[in-house]
């Protein structure tokens, strides 16, 4: 067994077009202030109508993959993270597989919603940690909306579309240190795109109270786990669906602002993908230094969730 999965580099990918708040008062009755001060986004990007998800994760694919260093048939699997998939089947994974022409690797599409890339992150650190794989490519993309009614200001001020992607690989000194995944079907009609209307559907503040609480105990179950201290924990890169859910948890491990990173104020909730986004954007930034702990949590439909707590 290896002793830890390591990520190796990050990339991303953003849609062109911005779609700002102030945008948005011409399409339903909202305000850049409602939104603001009720999420903390002020634009998000939107893919163009012939733009599919796997478009998108070949994009971030391809920038982790240039800064991997790494020759694409040296990868060994794709676990790719959607809710939107190019196809009923074959897979957006498979898809990208073809897309990259990468031969020597088995690929496969996870749906957990919004908490879908730790999903695949975990399945990836299992397949490092236990030497089947010797590269993995694992990737969030979603073309979120394409699932929005725009006569709905519940939901559609919410979200924007993106691709993120990591490559992963083992290390005998540091990486994973700890992943945790849960779901509870019963919440399923609290945030659902019903098969007959294909639109998003949420009770807004009923998600609100379960995802705080939910990923306050599982940050706090996190850090116990890995017997550290709040103190100890160097950044948050949590999963983009609120900035007062993020700020929320934060307070819960009494972490300051200045130690998550928060791209929902321009990216919106890019469900599985905003994860690897964001952890890109400060990656680029060089925002990460070597021993770092990093903890990654995310909260979605199901519901699920899920938390990994890595050494960088
Ligand atoms: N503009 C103006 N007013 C609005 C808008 C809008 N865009 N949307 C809702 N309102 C109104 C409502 O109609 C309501 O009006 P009423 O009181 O007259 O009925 C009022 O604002 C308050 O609505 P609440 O739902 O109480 O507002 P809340 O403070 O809960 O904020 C929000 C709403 C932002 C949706 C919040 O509940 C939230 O972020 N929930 C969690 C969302 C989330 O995390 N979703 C993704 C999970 S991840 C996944 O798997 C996709």
């Amino acid at each position: 067994m290896s002793k830890f999965t390591k990520i190796i580099s990050s990339g991303s990918y953003l849609p062109e077009k911005i779609l700002t708040n102030k945008e948005l008062e011409s399409i339903v009755d909202t305000t850049d202030e409602w939104i603001t001060e009720r999420t903390g986004i002020k634009e998000r990007r939107v893919s163009s109508d012939d733009e599919t998800s796997v478009d998108m994760a070949y994009q971030a694919s391809i920038d982790a993959i240039n800064k991997s260093g790494l020759k694409k048939d040296e990868i060994g699997a794709i676990f790719l993270a959607t809710c939107t998939p190019e196809r009923k089947f074959p897979s957006t994974a498979v898809l990208l597989q073809n897309r990259l022409n990468i031969k020597n690797a088995f690929s496969v599409d996870l749906n957990a919603a919004c908490t879908g890339f730790v999903y695949a992150l975990d399945i990836a650190k299992k397949y490092i940690e236990s030497k089947q794989v010797k590269y993995a490519l694992v990737v969030g993309t979603e073309k979120i909306t394409s699932l929005l009614d725009w006569t709905d200001r519940n939901t559609c001020v919410l979200f924007g579309d993106g691709a993120g992607a990591m490559i992963v690989g083992s290390s005998d000194t540091a990486g994973i240190l700890s992943s945790t995944i849960g779901s509870d079907g019963s919440y399923k009609d609290l945030l659902t795109v019903n098969t007959d209307l294909e639109y998003i559907e949420m009770k807004g503040s009923d998600v609100f109270k379960t995802a705080v609480n939910t990923l306050g105990q599982l940050a706090k179950h996190t850090l116990e786990l890995n017997n550290l201290e709040q103190g100890q924990l160097d950044w948050l890169v949590p999963h983009q669906a609120n900035e007062r859910i993020i700020l929320a948890i934060a307070k819960k491990i009494s972490l300051s602002h200045d130690k998550i990173i928060i791209t929902v104020n321009k990216h919106g909730n890019t469900s599985a993908a905003s994860i690897p986004l964001a952890f890109d954007d400060a990656n680029t930034k060089n925002t990460f230094k070597s021993g770092d702990y990093i903890m990654m949590e995310a909260f979605g439909a199901g519901f699920t969730w899920g938390s990994i707590l890595l050494r960088f």
